[in-house]
């Protein structure tokens, strides 16, 4: 079957939730040649705010590329001609009266930050964050990627170097360190979305219990 894309305005492409654009944004980083990952997610219900940070290692940008980058027809790409990553969350970001800034430095790296009016209406719905931490790491498995994410005064910590090395205490193979990882996000990263309380370290050996017995 024959596919056409037509493209009128940034408006016909929409990523239905936050957290494909963090995705996208996290992707730059690695074609950037990053090695470390960090991503920041602030949901504050008393200043109104979603405050998300990426930041990377990678090669950075000139101040030429910053100035340019929030328009779509700026890429370094050469299969295709617009970058569209940047622009889309740029526009769903001032949709609800928040907006995009970039700082970065040449050899050093990058951190885009993006802040949402969390309460309004237009806003996107952050979407799952276990499946975007998961294609980060699956796609490049070297990479090491802090997640960060505080709701108030709840907070999750993951950082995938230090799951990597417990599970290796452990004895988890490598063959099974992604279903270790994902069983361990599913359980903690749910358990912080739903309590008061919460430590992020306790369940590391339950995880690794369930997947011996195949549960
Ligand atoms: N973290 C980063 N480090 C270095 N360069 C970056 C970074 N993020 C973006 N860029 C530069 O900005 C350009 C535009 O990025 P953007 O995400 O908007 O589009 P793209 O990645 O080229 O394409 P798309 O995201 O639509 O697949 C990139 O091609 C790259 O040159
Ligand atoms: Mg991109």
């Amino acid at each position: 079957m024959e596919k056409t894309t037509r493209l009128k305005n940034s408006g016909d492409i929409c990523m239905d939730d936050i957290s494909l654009h963090i995705l996208d944004i996290a992707e730059n980083g690695i074609n950037a040649g990053a090695e470390n990952i960090f991503i920041e997610i602030i949901e504050s219900t008393k200043d109104d705010l979603l405050n998300i940070k990426i930041k990377d290692d990678g090669k950075g940008m000139t101040e030429e590329t910053i100035k340019k980058i929030t328009d779509p027809f700026v890429t370094t790409r050469t299969t295709r001609k617009v970058g569209l990553g940047i622009p889309l969350i740029k526009l769903a970001a001032e949709m609800t009266g928040g907006g995009l800034g970039i700082t970065s430095k040449e050899g050093e790296g990058t951190e885009v930050n993006i802040k949402f009016k969390l309460s309004h209406i237009d806003r996107q719905p952050l979407g799952n964050m276990i499946d975007t931490v998961l294609a980060i790491f699956a796609n490049e498995s070297k990479i090491n990627l802090k997640y960060f994410h505080k709701k108030d005064n709840r907070e999750f910590e993951f950082e995938s170097d230090e799951l990597k090395e417990i599970s290796k205490n452990l004895g988890i193979s490598n063959g099974i360190l992604i279903p270790f990882m994902k069983k361990y996000l599913i359980n903690n990263y749910n358990n912080f979305k739903s309590k008061k309380e919460y430590d992020s370290r306790s369940d590391y050996k339950n995880e690794k219990n369930s997947l011996e017995v195949g549960k």
